[in-house]
């Protein structure tokens, strides 16, 4: 993961720098670091653990001027979260520094040679070993940085993102890039590279991606050349940088998470908006339209997705199923890409990803093309790398999303998934004129139901002190509620530290009853639906063995809330919609146990927002 930058031009590259950082600490945080060349020409390399705050504190009364540096904030893959391993990494002649995104898979046999030519390193990091490497094959001619580059990246084995200064020329910028990503604006006279376009957002109005295997030499007059390993000259559409990528703030919350779990009423409403047209009684995507015979050929929907998204793949597995009798499987992108799947021409495969750039799911994407499979995103990020190497998609347009929880792109999800099955469902005369126009109304009248829902704030965070104590939790639904039980008790494990487990409620009596006891709380989703009486039995048996049971019920229920020891009423809705409001509750009782826990809720140990290693 990591996130990385560059400035290269006329203003003093530290405060650009350092602002790029904090729009990309959702890529990890676990250190930072800064390299800035000075006027005088001289090298001066920052670096911090913790946060990009650590860093700009450490910057205090620094020699912090240069027109050209690099920076980095860290997610650690080789070597734990410290200042020594912390990028940018320099090269023991102190010609090279780098910053890198990515993983070099064969950076332990580079090392090994390397140490017996008399290279010493300080860190544990794969990017050391390659900074060192281009130290090393550029030493042993008079090869330009570039062909340098060539040879180098040519030898490594895995993903990069890199931006790299040479003191030599320290006049250039130099950045590459191989499966994970990287933009590069283009200013007057000057460029800030990133490994997404929020650094640049405000910096500059024109941006370009770096393709695969590409080499980009930023030059100080403002000239751009851009050339691959085989050194083949590479051009690419200049994009405009979006004008209406605002600052996302919190807003008066105390934490990015409940802001975006209290903005999904007007989230989803703008998911909706142009898509769902309750007078007309028609659900309308554009890529449905646009793809329209491909869609209603399909004969199997392959989800592909990880973590939350994969959650609510799911459940969009099972609107497919219901509505438009298509066999649909959802499936871990990690495990997809690597199982030797069976993939047809015929299949259409849909890549869910809040960040668009999660690297096992991209992967899948990658190999499911190949196989000749349709793609069809559903994404949050607009213009990630997911998105741009799909057939067609939706964007969930629910806004950024800065907690590292997800929440808000969830429910996005779930509803595009919905949209995306009743759209097709009617293109394929599946769905009678009855349950259609009842889901339209009752999709529409989501954004009202939640706003009811998130009433119950108050009482939640009550009930959360109650369970500061908790070691474990489970988590129960049937049908559409399994998944979103799945997704409460990852919710809890992530922000909390609080282990939980989700289950299919009648799973339970096949072995993990055996965990119930007085201690024991169990989070049980027990909605009025078709399973309602049989969700009321396993209420029953968890009861009878002494958990303490929190059910989400719907409004006026009695049968649950008479043996549950808490109730958490909302309103009823169609049973495949149920998760979109049952997600709320859970989403808050995990935020309130977190936040009286004392966690870092925005930004839990160990995780980024972004997953862009595999
Ligand atoms: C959990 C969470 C993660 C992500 C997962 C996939 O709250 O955020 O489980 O859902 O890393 O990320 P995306 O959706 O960006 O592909």
């Amino acid at each position: 993961m990591c996130g990385i930058t560059g400035y290269l031009g006329g203003r003093e590259a530290c405060p650009i720098l350092i602002d790029g950082l904090r729009q990309l600490e959702y890529r990890g945080y676990d250190s930072a670091g800064i390299a800035l060349v000075n006027e005088c020409g001289e090298l001066h390399v920052y670096k911090e653990k913790g946060k990009v705050q650590d860093l700009e504190a450490g910057l205090a009364g620094k020699n912090i001027s240069g027109h050209l540096g690099i920076a980095h904030t860290r997610w650690a893959t080789h070597g734990e979260p410290s200042a020594v391993n912390a990028h940018p990494h320099v090269s023991s002649s102190g010609r090279f520094a780098i910053v890198h995104n990515g993983i070099i898979e064969n950076y332990a046999v580079i090392r090994r040679n390397l140490e017996k030519k008399g290279y010493a390193f300080k860190s544990s990091t794969d990017t050391e070993v390659l900074v060192q490497l281009i130290d090393y094959v550029a030493s042993c001619s008079d090869s330009d940085t570039v062909a340098v580059l060539q040879e180098v990246l040519d030898e490594i084995v895995g993903a990069y993102a890199i931006a790299l200064i040479d003191m030599k020329y320290p006049d250039r910028l130099f950045a590459a890039r191989k499966s994970s990503p990287l933009a590069v604006g283009i200013g007057d006279d000057e460029f800030i590279v990133a490994s997404d376009i929020s650094p640049i957002a405000g910096n500059a109005d024109k941006v370009m991606y770096l393709g695969d295997e590409e080499i980009a030499e930023m030059h100080r007059d403002g000239s751009l050349h851009i050339v691959n390993l085989s050194n083949a000259e590479c051009r690419h559409e200049i994009l405009a940088v979006p004008k209406n990528l605002g600052r996302t703030r919190k807003d008066g919350f105390d934490h990015f998470m409940l802001k975006e779990i209290f903005e999904q009423p007007s989230s989803l409403t703008d998911c909706m908006r142009g898509r769902v047209d309750v007078v007309g009684k028609t659900v309308t995507l554009s890529a449905v339209r646009e793809h329209k015979d491909r869609l209603l050929a399909a004969e199997r929907f392959i989800i592909v997705a990880c973590g939350t998204s994969w959650h609510a793949g799911l459940i969009g597995k099972q609107m497919i199923e219901n509505f438009c009798r298509i066999p649909a499987e959802t499936v871990y992108a990690s495990e997809f890409r690597y199982s030797n799947p069976v993939i047809r021409s015929s299949d259409v495969v849909i890549a869910i990803s809040q960040s668009g750039e999660t690297a096992d799911t991209l992967a899948a994407v990658e190999l499911a093309r190949s196989k000749g499979a349709f793609i069809y995103g559903i994404c949050n990020a607009v213009g990630s790398s997911i998105p741009r190497a799909t057939d067609t998609g939706s964007y969930i347009h629910v806004g950024p999303e800065i907690g590292v929880a997800s929440t808000k792109a969830f429910t996005g999800q779930v509803t595009v998934l919905a949209m995306l099955a009743l759209d097709i469902a009617r293109e394929k005369n599946t769905i009678d004129d009855r349950t259609y126009a009842g889901m339209i109304e009752e999709l529409a009248s989501i954004p009202e139901k939640m706003r009811v829902v998130l009433r119950t704030n108050d009482s939640i965070a009550s009930l959360a002190k109650m369970f500061t104590y908790a070691k474990n939790f489970i988590y129960l639904g049937r049908g559409y509620s399994y998944p979103a039980a799945l997704e409460g008790a990852l919710k809890l494990k992530e922000i909390s530290y609080i282990h939980a487990e989700g289950y299919p409620a009648a799973e339970m009596k096949h072995g993990p009853i055996a965990l119930i006891d007085e201690e024991m709380p169990v989070v049980i989703i027990a909605t009025h639906n078709a399973l309602y009486e049989k969700i009321l039995s396993n209420v029953q048996e968890i009861k009878a063995r002494k958990g303490r049971v929190i059910a989400i019920v719907s409004e006026g229920d009695t049968a649950i809330s008479d043996i549950a020891d808490t109730v958490i009423e909302i309103p009823e809705t169609i049973e495949c919609l149920d998760p979109l409001l049952v997600s709320v509750p859970l989403q808050l009782l995990a935020y309130h146990i977190a936040v009286c826990k004392g966690k870092d809720v925005d930004r839990p140990r160990n995780l980024a927002k972004s997953v862009t290693v595999e």
